[in-house]
């Protein structure tokens, strides 16, 4: 529309014809010309400064007014204009942070690949609220429906848990796992995070088998309660690590090779149907070698680098031939596979 205006402007300044007139007549031709370029020009100026549709309707929040924000958006950078929101929650305002611009992600995960250890490290961050596994609750993930609310109400900040930052959030989301509906609404949920504009964060983890071994524990702890009578899946103290990993459990080595398959076809699937967000993927291994990584997901959500940092202390240390209570089966089984890599320690605390 804006461009159809300024070539009409033009034509008006074209089609009248100086021919026969004074000199008087002229110059008030050519002022007035000049008038209405300068006019039309500062029209159009308007029209192309107008900020990016900075807000955003949700699917049910259309009750929300639409109202054109007056922020500044000079800062954003170039092409990344679909990632770059500014939500107004229904529940409180955003004060003096309503013209900071949120970023949307999600970290996209397995049970026991670290991901409760990088959410507090990300949380310790001034300016990102993760909000936990929001999907857990299996009624949030009934169908494409619900998770389509519940992701429309944490991305608008009015989502509440203990890690909600509220009104100076520059980054919000929740981690998720492969089997919380994700896989299975992989279609709506890749078209939600194209339309909206969400990060993906893909966190895995290299060796399968120490993953295995973490779920064994932590299931028989859920039943053991090793710590005074309580299930803790994540620890703070060396002492109750320690407790925990004094619990050696018992691969079925029957049907490891096939688990490992499938732990590998998951997360392989996963990654090709979300190809097509924006992503980043890491791996827990890397992570705890490297913190400097940390500052490379900082960078992915275009937040202000700052030290993390996790109270959660690693319940595993030791190298996996000494967490196995059949170690020597374990490694026969696997011995000579494609996953005899898993069985040599391939990270050092
Ligand atoms: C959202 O709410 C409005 C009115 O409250 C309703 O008309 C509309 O159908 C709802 N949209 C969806 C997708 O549920
Ligand atoms: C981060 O939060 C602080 C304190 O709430 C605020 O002053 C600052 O502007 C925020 N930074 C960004 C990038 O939003
Ligand atoms: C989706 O799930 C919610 C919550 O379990 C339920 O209330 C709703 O009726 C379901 N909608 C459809 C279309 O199945
Ligand atoms: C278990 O409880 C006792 C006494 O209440 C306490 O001293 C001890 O530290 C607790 N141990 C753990 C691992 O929480
Ligand atoms: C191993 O798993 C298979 C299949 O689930 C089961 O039939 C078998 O009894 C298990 N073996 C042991 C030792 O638990
Ligand atoms: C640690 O990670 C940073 C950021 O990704 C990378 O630049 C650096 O090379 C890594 N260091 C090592 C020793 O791998
Ligand atoms: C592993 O396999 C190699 C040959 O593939 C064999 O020489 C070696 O003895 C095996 N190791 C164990 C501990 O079984």
């Amino acid at each position: 529309m804006a461009e159809d205006f300024c070539v009409f402007g033009k034509d008006q300044i074209i089609i009248k014809p100086p021919k026969k007139s004074l000199v008087a007549t002229r110059m008030v031709l050519l002022l007035f010309a000049t008038v209405f370029g300068i006019y039309i020009f500062s029209m159009c100026l308007k029209q192309i400064g107008t900020p990016i549709s900075s807000d955003y309707v949700d699917h049910n929040y259309s009750q929300v007014p639409l109202v054109r924000w007056p922020c500044h958006t000079s800062f954003i950078p170039p092409g990344e204009d679909s990632y770059v929101h500014f939500p107004k929650p229904l529940t409180y305002s955003r004060n003096e942070c309503s013209c900071h611009p949120v970023r949307f992600f999600a970290i996209l995960s397995t049970q026991r690949s670290g991901s409760g250890w990088f959410e507090t490290l990300l949380n310790s961050h001034i300016n990102v609220s993760s909000n936990g596994e929001i999907f857990s609750a299996k009624e949030r993930r009934s169908n494409a429906t619900a998770i389509i609310e519940t992701l429309d109400k944490v991305y608008n900040l009015d989502w509440y848990s203990s890690a909600s930052k509220n009104e100076c959030s520059a980054a919000v989301g929740f981690k998720w796992m492969l089997n919380q509906g994700l896989v299975e609404h992989h279609k709506e949920i890749v078209e939600y995070f194209n339309r909206r504009g969400v990060s993906a964060i893909f966190l895995f983890r290299k060796n399968h088998l120490r993953r295995l071994v973490s779920v064994l524990a932590n299931s028989f702890d859920r039943s053991a309660k090793l710590l005074n009578g309580t299930h803790k899946s994540h620890v703070h103290s060396p002492t109750e690590a320690e407790v925990l990993a004094t619990y050696k459990p018992k691969v079925n080595t029957t049907v490891l090779l096939q688990d490992l398959k499938d732990l590998e076809e998951r997360t392989t699937n996963a990654l090709d149907y979300f190809k097509s967000t924006r992503h980043i993927i890491l791996y827990y291994e890397d992570l705890v070698s490297n913190r400097t990584k940390l500052m490379d997901i900082l960078d992915f959500l275009r937040l202000p680098q700052r030290k993390l940092e996790s109270r959660q202390v690693k319940i595993h240390t030791k190298p996996l031939s000494a967490q196995v209570d059949n170690w020597d089966d374990v490694y026969k089984t696997l011995n000579g596979t494609h996953y005899e890599i898993f069985l040599g320690s391939d990270y050092h605390i």
